[in-house]
């Protein structure tokens, strides 16, 4: 499938050799069955060891390093497929014939303007935003050029007058954003019905989860662009999902190494389990709230430090140390105030992350035969791996995660450190949409309960009354 791309394949593949030989003598987990509700399980703080619900999408084993979509290998996955097909595999359970993928990707592409959006978003200061909170606006706002939720009646309508009293805020004064660029891109074309079992308006709520899908790739690259002081791009239909994000940050078609790299980077972090950004969409969508807001959930959930914003963490890091030297030093300090080392750690992995498995040898790769500028940040890190793993592994299963390396993949393919967590964005609406809709076929609202160990009995003192 990837011919003009085989050394990446071989790497992919050396590193799923490499990881099961590692972790040969672990245990073999016991194979998952279904829950019976109620269900008793130990429950350690921040729910973890928890089991809110049952899953067909994606298993991660944290003894063995395993990461698993719909019984897929992440390594076979990764060496063989597409995010295209992934993200057809996780929503729909089965890899696609050649007709499905052909028709599901003509319908991602078919999504991939996004007018109104690019327009309502470029109203705001994104430029100067913190991109993530964009890119949760412009997700937020995509609600506006797909769904007619909000005009129901009793809801106002989009011609209604609205009055304003003396003190309203003057509503004159031009959204600043406007200034910089005017977007005029042509409508998105809809596909009709398509073989592969699929319909434009499918009531059951897919359509929108294509949307996003291809949408929030859209969105990611105009905020990058603007970012940059540069106008958006519009998207090629002719290339790939990866392809066409890189083209669309970028203004440059990507070569087959940068498009495949950027497919792999995609396809391994489509989906991880119960994470914290998937268990808030999934939060919000219990409700019945919808998937535009309950992605926008996601994305504020992933954009902290703790979860997908620790991309961009450890190359600011790696950048502040400055050369391999000086590891040790700056790890004994950290250290020694119990700090955290951004790209290490996990609840889940108590082995070495599958996926950074992956992105190490891909980094090293690209840095040893595409980018030697970016060798001495490499070298940092490989150094900072060593130090980390010599130090913590055997003591507290502490190895780098799929943050680690990412950052310098992205890096070499020119993508800006305060883009890194959107990218992560972009493929994990992969696994939320997944697993939103396969929650609601048997949706019960999410609503754990807290131990309240606070006072009772309290008497209310008039504020006049009270000390102070
Ligand atoms: N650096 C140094 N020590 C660490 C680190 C780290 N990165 N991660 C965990 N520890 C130590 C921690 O201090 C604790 O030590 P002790 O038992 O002595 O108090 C022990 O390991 C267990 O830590 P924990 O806080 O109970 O672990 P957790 O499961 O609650 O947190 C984590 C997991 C990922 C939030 C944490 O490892 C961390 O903060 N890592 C750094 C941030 C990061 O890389 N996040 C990305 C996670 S993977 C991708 C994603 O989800 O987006």
């Amino acid at each position: 499938m990837h011919d003009d791309t085989r050394e990446i394949t071989e790497i992919i593949l050396a590193a799923g050799e490499k990881a099961r030989r590692e972790t040969k003598d672990e245990p073999d987990p016991v194979i998952t069955r279904t829950v019976e509700w109620p269900l008793t399980c130990t429950v350690g703080p921040g729910l973890e060891g928890a089991i809110a619900c049952e899953s067909r999408i994606g298993y991660v084993n944290g003894a063995k390093g395993w990461l698993i979509y719909r019984g897929y290998d992440i390594f076979d996955l990764c060496a063989n497929s597409t995010y295209e097909e992934v993200s057809y595999l996780l929503m729909y359970g089965v890899l696609p014939s050649a007709p499905q993928l052909a028709a599901y990707k003509k319908r991602l592409i078919g999504y991939r303007m996004l007018n109104k959006t690019l327009r309502l978003l470029m109203g705001f200061e994104v430029e100067t935003m913190n991109a993530m909170s964009a890119l949760r606006l412009g997700t937020n706002l995509m609600r506006q050029e797909f769904t007619v939720a909000d005009q129901e009646e009793g809801k106002p309508g989009t011609g209604d007058a609205i009055g304003s009293d003396e003190d309203s805020i003057p509503m004159e004064t031009a959204p600043r954003g406007e200034k910089k660029a005017i977007y005029e891109f042509n409508r998105p074309v809809i596909a009709e019905k398509e073989p592969g079992g699929m319909q434009s308006h499918d009531p059951s709520g897919l359509e929108a989860c294509f949307h996003i899908l291809s949408g929030v790739a859209t969105i990611t690259a105009a905020i990058g662009r603007v970012r940059q002081n540069r106008m958006p791009v519009e998207p090629d239909p002719e290339l790939s999902h990866a392809a066409n994000l890189l083209y669309m940050l970028s203004g440059r078609k990507p070569s087959p190494l940068e498009e495949r790299i950027m497919d792999v980077a995609l396809i391994l972090h489509a989906d991880h389990g119960m994470n914290a950004s998937t268990f808030a969409t999934m939060v919000v969508a219990s409700t019945l709230s919808d998937i535009y807001l309950s992605v926008g959930a996601g994305i504020a959930a992933l954009h902290g430090p703790l979860h997908g914003g620790a991309n961009e963490e450890v190359i600011r890091t790696l950048m502040a140390i400055g050369d391999a030297k000086r590891v040790s030093a700056v790890l004994d300090e950290v250290l020694a105030r119990k700090g955290r080392i951004p790209g290490f750690g996990h609840r889940v992995y108590k082995a070495y992350d599958p996926r950074a498995r992956i992105l190490g040898p891909l980094a090293q790769f690209l840095v040893e035969q595409k980018r030697r500028d970016k060798k001495p940040l490499f070298d940092i890190a490989r150094e900072l791996e060593r130090e980390m793993t010599a130090r913590l592994g055997a003591e507290k299963k502490i190895f780098p995660n799929v943050d680690f390396f990412s950052g310098i993949v992205y890096s070499c393919l020119d993508i800006a450190p305060d883009m890194f967590t959107t990218m992560f964005a972009v493929s994990r609406t992969a696994g939320w949409t997944a697993r939103v809709m396969e929650y609601l076929q048997h949706n019960r609202i999410f609503r754990p309960r807290a131990m309240y160990i606070g006072e009772f009995n309290n008497t209310y003192v008039p504020l006049a009354d009270r000390a102070g």
